[in-house]
């Protein structure tokens, strides 16, 4: 599983005695969160058992809410996917209750000799102003230097850009810095000991031979994963004396979505990347995200759900391993106020996974689960690639066309692709060959 990151709040590293306080401030917190989690834990008993999935019924996705069969990809694409989107943007996982467009670019640093002289570096901040309030985050790019404008996979990273690469030159943060104070400063002083501990999960060689780039981003300078809304993105897009979203406004995923978007603004103006093939990919809570971010944006030519789970890419109705109830009370800043609705309460959900897939049809889309990872429920990952490949049949694109599921390390790959791997919840070397021939091959990648 993940790093879990314990947040802290934001210390002052001048003072020694505010640390210190704030230390112990914290320490408190901490304690109160395990007790919190603990007990919510206990409360909680997944299913595991197939023949316990309750019965459900899947609403077709190429139905409409009032019974209209959709027989067109122009009947889709005008009514359809429009009513889906919607429905999913204010039950879900909340609108963006504005516009907000990146006030500056800032080179922070750049380089052509990054890995062994194979790669372009490039380390870009976005700034971002409104209401009085500011928020930056920073893209790290890798770019093969044998391609002319190098098409991209762009996935946030749980744990600062420092930690996907053992490249001395990448930056630590600040906001990474204020998240793990812990981890990030002893005795006042910034250390190493991150650095590069998250290379397993980025295979960025990989990448770079294939001719595809990185860019990735610390999901935490866009929007801190807690339960706080007086942070991260959303306070710039308040109204007058707003403290947090309203129910149908965005949550924490919703937000490192739009971040995701705000990337790709930055993309289309750089004349070393092909903005109309990026690829936007995600783990686990970040896999959500990929889905949502290219559900929402179809400048993304494809996407890739990595053990995207409940939430993700994972049948809700199926209530196997976590679900809806569950995720929403251990992360209720994740989705809007109105998913709450649903808690315990799946058969009233009048839409389902397979459907938030269907939204990126027709660009290729990448589904992949871990065999031991039964809390994101396998077997309900596959079947929203399944549920969702109706939509790619109407646009002539073939999806996943068999309802049985593929053997571990097996993989389907067809516009929709499949696979389930051997071991847990994790991004793998496998995992990234998979994607990247397929990704290849999808995008015509010479
Ligand atoms: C938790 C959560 C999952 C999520 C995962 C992660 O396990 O319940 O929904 O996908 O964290 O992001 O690693």
């Amino acid at each position: 599983s993940s790093i879990k990151i314990i947040e802290y709040p934001a210390s002052s590293i001048e003072s020694s005695i505010t640390k210190s306080t704030t230390m112990k401030r914290s320490f408190i917190l901490l304690i109160a969160l395990l007790v919190t989690q603990l007990l919510s834990a206990q409360q909680f008993e997944p299913n595991y058992d197939e023949s316990k999935v309750p019965k459900y019924i899947l609403p077709d996705v190429l139905t409409t809410f009032n019974g209209k069969k959709v027989k067109s990809v122009k009947v889709w694409e005008n009514k359809r996917r429009p009513e889906l989107l919607n429905y999913f943007t204010e039950n879900m996982f909340g609108k963006v209750p504005g516009e907000l467009k990146i006030s500056s670019v800032e080179i922070l640093e750049q380089s052509d000799n990054a890995y062994d002289g194979k790669a372009i570096r490039k380390q870009v901040a976005l700034h971002f102003e409104k209401n009085g309030k500011k928020l930056s985050f920073t893209i790290l790019i890798y770019l093969p230097k044998n391609v002319e404008k190098a098409p991209l996979i762009l996935g946030y990273n749980f744990y600062g850009n420092h930690t996907v690469t053992t490249d001395v030159n990448v930056i630590i943060s600040d906001a990474w810095v204020d998240n793990n104070p812990s981890f990030g400063i002893i005795n006042n002083q910034l250390t190493e000991q991150s650095r590069g501990v998250r290379t397993n999960r980025w295979d960025i060689e990989k990448m770079l031979e294939a001719g595809i780039g990185l860019a990735t981003i610390y999901y935490g300078e866009v929007d801190p994963d807690k339960n706080d809304f007086s942070d991260g993105i959303h306070p710039l897009l308040y109204k007058k004396n707003q403290e947090k979203p309203e129910v149908n406004e965005w949550g924490s995923i919703a937000a490192w979505a739009w971040g995701l978007s705000r990337a790709m603004d930055y993309f289309e103006t750089d004349k070393d990347i092909d903005a109309s093939k990026v690829i936007v990919f995600g783990h686990s809570r970040l896999g959500k995200t990929s889905l949502w971010a290219g559900a929402t944006d179809r400048r993304f030519a494809a996407v890739i759900s990595n053990n995207s789970g409940c939430g993700g890419a994972a049948l809700s109705k199926r209530a196997f391993g976590e679900t809806v109830g569950r995720i929403n009370n251990a992360f209720p800043h994740w989705f809007c106020g109105n998913f709450k609705n649903y808690n315990n309460n799946e058969t009233m959900m009048p839409f389902d996974q397979h459907e938030l897939l269907a939204l990126i049809a027709p660009r290729p889309l990448y589904v992949a689960s871990a065999e031991e990872d039964k809390w994101a429920d396998p077997k309900g990952e596959f079947l929203g690639a399944y549920f969702a490949s109706p939509v790619y049949k109407l646009y002539g694109k073939k999806g996943i066309v068999s309802d049985e599921m593929p053997a571990v390390n097996k993989p389907v790959q067809n516009t929709v692709a499949y696979h389930i791997r051997t071991g847990v919840h994790d991004v793998t070397s496998y995992d990234w060959e998979q994607y990247i021939s397929w990704a290849k091959e999808q995008l015509n990648i010479e």
